[in-house]
Protein backbone atom coordinates (compact mmCIF):
# COMPACT_ATOMS: atom_id res chain seq x y z
CA UNK A 1 0.00 0.00 0.00
CA UNK A 2 2.84 2.34 0.76
CA UNK A 3 3.99 2.03 -2.52
CA UNK A 4 1.02 3.01 -4.36
CA UNK A 5 0.32 6.48 -1.73
CA UNK A 6 4.24 7.69 -2.93
CA UNK A 7 3.36 6.63 -6.52
CA UNK A 8 0.53 8.55 -6.18
CA UNK A 9 2.35 11.32 -4.60
CA UNK A 10 5.33 11.66 -6.71
CA UNK A 11 5.08 9.02 -9.68
CA UNK A 12 8.43 10.20 -11.85
CA UNK A 13 10.12 9.46 -8.76
CA UNK A 14 8.94 6.52 -7.28
CA UNK A 15 8.85 4.78 -10.98
CA UNK A 16 6.28 1.75 -10.10
CA UNK A 17 3.37 1.22 -8.47
CA UNK A 18 4.29 -1.94 -6.55
CA UNK A 19 7.88 -3.26 -4.82
CA UNK A 20 10.29 -5.27 -7.90
CA UNK A 21 8.60 -8.98 -8.43
CA UNK A 22 10.69 -12.21 -7.56
CA UNK A 23 10.96 -12.86 -11.38
CA UNK A 24 12.39 -9.25 -12.13
CA UNK A 25 14.64 -9.43 -8.98
CA UNK A 26 15.69 -13.02 -10.12
CA UNK A 27 16.47 -11.99 -13.59
CA UNK A 28 18.24 -8.92 -12.00
CA UNK A 29 20.73 -10.67 -9.77
CA UNK A 30 21.39 -13.69 -11.51
CA UNK A 31 23.37 -12.08 -13.94
CA UNK A 32 25.05 -9.48 -11.58
CA UNK A 33 26.90 -12.04 -9.62
CA UNK A 34 26.42 -10.83 -6.34
CA UNK A 35 27.77 -13.89 -5.20
CA UNK A 36 31.28 -13.22 -5.14
CA UNK A 37 31.20 -9.64 -4.50
CA UNK A 38 32.92 -7.92 -1.51
CA UNK A 39 31.24 -4.26 -2.12
CA UNK A 40 27.48 -3.93 -2.99
CA UNK A 41 25.75 -0.33 -3.75
CA UNK A 42 21.98 -0.64 -4.39
CA UNK A 43 20.89 2.43 -5.85
CA UNK A 44 16.59 3.12 -4.82
CA UNK A 45 15.74 0.77 -2.76
CA UNK A 46 11.76 1.10 -2.07
CA UNK A 47 10.72 -0.68 0.30
CA UNK A 48 13.67 -3.23 0.45
CA UNK A 49 12.34 -6.43 -2.42
CA UNK A 50 16.14 -6.16 -3.70
CA UNK A 51 17.73 -5.38 -0.06
CA UNK A 52 16.54 -8.42 1.18
CA UNK A 53 17.18 -10.45 -1.77
CA UNK A 54 20.78 -8.83 -2.28
CA UNK A 55 21.90 -10.12 1.11
CA UNK A 56 20.22 -13.59 0.46
CA UNK A 57 22.82 -14.09 -1.96
CA UNK A 58 25.81 -11.78 -0.98
CA UNK A 59 29.03 -13.26 0.97
CA UNK A 60 28.26 -13.26 4.57
CA UNK A 61 31.13 -10.82 4.90
CA UNK A 62 30.13 -8.72 2.24
CA UNK A 63 28.94 -5.35 2.57
CA UNK A 64 25.72 -3.78 1.28
CA UNK A 65 24.91 0.21 1.07
CA UNK A 66 21.65 0.92 -0.03
CA UNK A 67 20.24 4.51 -0.97
CA UNK A 68 16.89 5.84 -1.17
CA UNK A 69 15.96 9.27 -1.72
CA UNK A 70 12.11 8.78 -0.37
CA UNK A 71 11.90 9.95 3.45
CA UNK A 72 9.44 7.74 3.77
CA UNK A 73 10.85 4.44 1.72
CA UNK A 74 14.42 5.47 4.07
CA UNK A 75 12.55 4.98 7.55
CA UNK A 76 10.57 1.68 6.63
CA UNK A 77 14.01 0.30 5.12
CA UNK A 78 15.91 1.71 8.50
CA UNK A 79 13.44 -0.39 10.41
CA UNK A 80 13.37 -3.83 8.49
CA UNK A 81 16.48 -4.17 8.47
CA UNK A 82 17.87 -2.82 11.52
CA UNK A 83 19.55 -6.05 12.33
CA UNK A 84 21.02 -6.55 8.75
CA UNK A 85 24.50 -5.89 7.52
CA UNK A 86 22.83 -3.10 5.56
CA UNK A 87 23.81 0.31 5.62
CA UNK A 88 21.00 2.67 4.20
CA UNK A 89 21.38 5.98 3.25
CA UNK A 90 19.03 8.90 2.98
CA UNK A 91 20.47 10.47 -0.27
CA UNK A 92 20.27 10.82 -3.86
CA UNK A 93 21.98 8.41 -6.46
CA UNK A 94 23.67 11.26 -7.66
CA UNK A 95 25.76 11.91 -4.58
CA UNK A 96 27.22 8.40 -4.83
CA UNK A 97 30.60 8.76 -4.31
CA UNK A 98 30.62 11.23 -1.58
CA UNK A 99 28.28 8.76 0.10
CA UNK A 100 31.25 6.00 -0.22
CA UNK A 101 34.17 8.00 0.42
CA UNK A 102 32.19 8.90 3.47
CA UNK A 103 31.37 4.94 4.24
CA UNK A 104 35.22 4.81 3.83
CA UNK A 105 35.40 3.04 0.40
CA UNK A 106 37.06 4.58 -2.84
CA UNK A 107 35.32 1.82 -5.61
CA UNK A 108 32.88 -1.04 -5.17
CA UNK A 109 32.28 -4.31 -7.15
CA UNK A 110 28.86 -4.37 -7.90
CA UNK A 111 25.96 -1.57 -8.13
CA UNK A 112 22.32 -2.40 -8.44
CA UNK A 113 19.58 -0.67 -9.39
CA UNK A 114 15.58 -0.37 -10.24
CA UNK A 115 15.51 3.34 -10.65
CA UNK A 116 13.25 4.83 -12.69
CA UNK A 117 15.30 5.67 -15.43
CA UNK A 118 12.89 6.73 -18.02
CA UNK A 119 11.36 9.17 -16.13
CA UNK A 120 14.28 11.14 -14.59
CA UNK A 121 15.53 14.23 -16.42
CA UNK A 122 18.76 13.59 -18.73
CA UNK A 123 20.44 15.74 -16.42
CA UNK A 124 20.09 13.45 -13.49
CA UNK A 125 20.40 10.24 -15.85
CA UNK A 126 23.94 11.67 -16.81
CA UNK A 127 24.70 12.51 -12.84
CA UNK A 128 23.84 9.06 -11.90
CA UNK A 129 25.51 7.06 -14.79
CA UNK A 130 28.84 8.76 -14.40
CA UNK A 131 28.54 8.73 -10.47
CA UNK A 132 28.50 4.87 -10.93
CA UNK A 133 31.00 4.40 -13.29
CA UNK A 134 33.29 6.47 -11.70
CA UNK A 135 33.34 4.30 -8.45
CA UNK A 136 33.02 0.92 -10.24
CA UNK A 137 36.42 -1.00 -9.37
CA UNK A 138 38.53 -3.44 -11.76
CA UNK A 139 35.94 -5.78 -13.06
CA UNK A 140 32.93 -4.81 -11.52
CA UNK A 141 29.55 -4.38 -12.50
CA UNK A 142 26.73 -2.16 -13.16
CA UNK A 143 22.91 -4.09 -12.98
CA UNK A 144 19.58 -1.92 -13.76
CA UNK A 145 16.28 -3.36 -14.37
CA UNK A 146 14.32 -1.70 -17.10
CA UNK A 147 10.57 -1.41 -18.26
CA UNK A 148 10.46 -3.44 -21.40
CA UNK A 149 7.30 -0.87 -22.97
CA UNK A 150 9.20 2.18 -22.27
CA UNK A 151 12.79 0.63 -23.75
CA UNK A 152 11.93 2.76 -27.25
CA UNK A 153 10.82 6.05 -25.51
CA UNK A 154 13.44 8.58 -25.62
CA UNK A 155 13.97 8.30 -22.02
CA UNK A 156 15.00 5.02 -22.33
CA UNK A 157 16.73 5.84 -25.89
CA UNK A 158 18.92 8.21 -24.31
CA UNK A 159 19.59 6.37 -21.07
CA UNK A 160 20.80 3.28 -23.56
CA UNK A 161 22.94 6.43 -25.12
CA UNK A 162 24.72 6.88 -22.11
CA UNK A 163 25.47 3.65 -21.23
CA UNK A 164 27.24 2.56 -24.32
CA UNK A 165 29.30 6.28 -23.65
CA UNK A 166 30.80 5.10 -19.60
CA UNK A 167 30.58 1.13 -20.39
CA UNK A 168 33.16 -0.86 -22.48
CA UNK A 169 30.12 -3.65 -22.00
CA UNK A 170 26.22 -3.09 -22.56
CA UNK A 171 23.97 -6.44 -22.55
CA UNK A 172 20.52 -6.35 -22.28
CA UNK A 173 19.34 -9.63 -20.14
CA UNK A 174 16.35 -11.94 -20.66
CA UNK A 175 12.85 -10.30 -20.27
CA UNK A 176 10.08 -11.49 -17.65
CA UNK A 177 7.42 -11.66 -19.55
CA UNK A 178 5.32 -13.00 -16.36
CA UNK A 179 6.12 -9.30 -14.86
CA UNK A 180 2.93 -6.58 -15.81
CA UNK A 181 4.76 -4.48 -17.23
CA UNK A 182 7.54 -6.91 -18.83
CA UNK A 183 10.96 -5.86 -17.58
CA UNK A 184 14.60 -6.76 -18.68
CA UNK A 185 17.92 -6.03 -16.97
CA UNK A 186 21.02 -4.41 -18.39
CA UNK A 187 24.00 -5.61 -17.78
CA UNK A 188 27.11 -3.20 -18.08
CA UNK A 189 31.18 -3.58 -17.24
CA UNK A 190 33.67 -0.98 -18.13
CA UNK A 191 35.77 -3.38 -19.97
CA UNK A 192 35.10 -4.26 -23.29
CA UNK A 193 34.85 -7.63 -22.68
CA UNK A 194 32.05 -9.30 -19.63
CA UNK A 195 34.50 -10.20 -16.83
C1 LIG B 1 10.84 1.55 -9.21
S1 LIG B 1 11.21 1.90 -7.51
C2 LIG B 1 12.17 0.45 -7.09
C3 LIG B 1 12.17 0.16 -5.60
C4 LIG B 1 12.83 -1.14 -5.19
N1 LIG B 1 14.24 -1.16 -5.53
C5 LIG B 1 12.16 -2.31 -5.84
O1 LIG B 1 12.74 -2.84 -6.81
O2 LIG B 1 11.08 -2.71 -5.41
C6 LIG B 1 12.45 3.20 -7.68
C7 LIG B 1 12.99 3.72 -6.36
O3 LIG B 1 14.06 4.63 -6.63
C8 LIG B 1 13.95 5.74 -5.74
N2 LIG B 1 14.68 6.86 -6.36
C9 LIG B 1 14.29 7.64 -7.41
N3 LIG B 1 15.24 8.52 -7.73
C10 LIG B 1 16.29 8.30 -6.88
C11 LIG B 1 17.58 8.87 -6.71
N4 LIG B 1 18.00 9.87 -7.52
N5 LIG B 1 18.38 8.39 -5.75
C12 LIG B 1 17.97 7.37 -4.94
N6 LIG B 1 16.76 6.79 -5.04
C13 LIG B 1 15.93 7.24 -6.00
C14 LIG B 1 12.46 5.94 -5.57
O4 LIG B 1 12.15 6.69 -4.42
C15 LIG B 1 11.99 4.48 -5.50
O5 LIG B 1 12.05 3.99 -4.20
Amino acid sequence: MVFVVEFLRAPRRTGALTPSSPWSIRALLDEAEVTRARHVVELGAGTGAITKALLERMPPDANLISMEVNPVFFARLERRFAADRVTVVSDSAEDLPQVLAEQGFDTVDRVVSALPWTTMPHSEQERIVTAIAKVLGDGGRFSTLMCRHRAASAGARRFERLLHSHFGTVRRGRTVWAEIPPMFAYHCSLSARPD
